[in-house]
């Protein structure tokens, strides 16, 4: 099976294609490569660098390659640029979308993996939150990625494109010769991670008056090779039922800020000091998700749910490229 993956030069996107490698697919990868770095995909994928707006570039990929299903994960995924600049996530995000749907359509491809987010919920009215509670974007980010998901079922209704729409929560880990590299890096991991290389002096801790026991924030964290395991699963729910879905992916337990950065120490032996800073805009107190549909519709069965395995396989990859990629064009 051939198996073209947007965004495969990413963090989640790398991830993905070093996984359907292993497993014997035939990886075709495209990257503009404005966050992704090219050293970060598997020497035996195939790559094209090119933006998926671009048509015609995508008309070229298609031509060259016999496309059986796509997964999709280029986009851009930031809150807080998303709030200064909602256009940009409009334009790569949904107009990106559009346009690689329409391709699919013009050859004929009728599979798609999606990479959307819990940002499509909001604040949820309750935790565990299930793919049945309402959807009500509390940023311009979450707001793209659900037009996406509105545009992909109306696809297939009118040219049978079938969609898995996986939302993720907060992705961690990484494996040893790949892993998390954002420039600037907001994530709350490597920034933690940071501090213990000595490239930073302190975490900030944005917020420690929410009404959670230690007053700050809650999220549920996946590993990135757990959640990988379900977009396999989900190219072969959709040859099996060719029904589209939709599915939360989580490890359905919550920690808070400190819980992670007193994980952190324990792993790294750093004392990684923090201070108390101010909230940080449109976070939620309280992230988890309920992840029971994936498990029963697609049997999938997450094996890393250890906080410290998520923060022992990052930092491994921190202690051997304190640098990243090292691929920075001077930006
Ligand atoms: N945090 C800090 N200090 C930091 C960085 C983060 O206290 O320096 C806190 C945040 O306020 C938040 C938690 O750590 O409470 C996690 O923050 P991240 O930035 O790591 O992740 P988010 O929960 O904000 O966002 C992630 C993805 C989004 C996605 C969202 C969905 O980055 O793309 O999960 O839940 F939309």
């Amino acid at each position: 099976m051939n198996v073209l993956v947007l965004g495969g030069a990413g963090y989640v996107g790398s991830h993905a294609v070093y996984q359907l490698v292993e497993q014997g697919y035939r990886t075709i990868v495209v990257d503009n490569l404005e966050t992704g770095h090219r050293g970060a995909v598997h020497e035996e994928a195939v790559f094209y660098q090119g933006d998926i707006r671009d048509k015609d570039f995508l008309r070229s990929v298609f031509e060259k390659e016999q496309i059986d299903g796509v997964i999709h994960f280029a986009a851009n995924s930031l809150v807080g640029e998303s709030m200064e600049n909602p256009l940009k996530y409009f334009d790569n995000n949904v107009y990106g979308t559009q346009s690689t749907l329409e391709v699919m359509n013009e050859f004929g491809v009728k599979h798609i993996v999606f990479s959307s987010t819990a940002a499509t919920y909001g604040e949820p009215e309750q935790v565990p939150i299930t793919e049945k509670m309402k959807t009500d974007p509390t940023n311009a980010y979450g707001e793209t990625k659900l037009a996406m998901e509105k545009m992909m079922r109306w696809c297939d209704e009118a040219y049978g494109i079938k969609f898995v729409s996986l939302r993720y929560f907060n992705v961690a880990g990484a494996r040893g010769v790949i892993g998390e590299d954002h420039a600037p890096e907001t994530h709350l991991i490597p920034i933690i991670l940071q501090v213990a290389l000595g490239q930073r002096e302190h975490i900030t801790i944005f917020g420690e008056d929410y009404d959670t026991p230690d007053g700050t924030c809650i999220r549920d964290y996946i590993h990135v090779d757990d959640l990988i395991e379900a977009h396999i699963l989900a190219l072969d729910y959709l040859k099996r039922t060719g029904e589209s879905n939709i599915f939360n992916l989580g490890s359905s337990r919550g920690f808070s800020v400190k819980e992670m950065i007193h994980a952190a120490r324990e792993v790294t032996g750093h004392p990684i000091p923090e201070k108390i800073g101010e909230r940080r805009a449109g976070d939620p107190s309280k992230l988890i998700a309920s992840s029971e549909k994936a498990k029963k519709v697609m049997g999938w069965e997450p094996s890393r749910t250890s906080i410290e395995t998520m923060i022992g396989d990052a930092w491994k990859w921190h202690e051997t490229h304190p640098n990243g990629y090292d691929d920075r064009k001077g930006e």
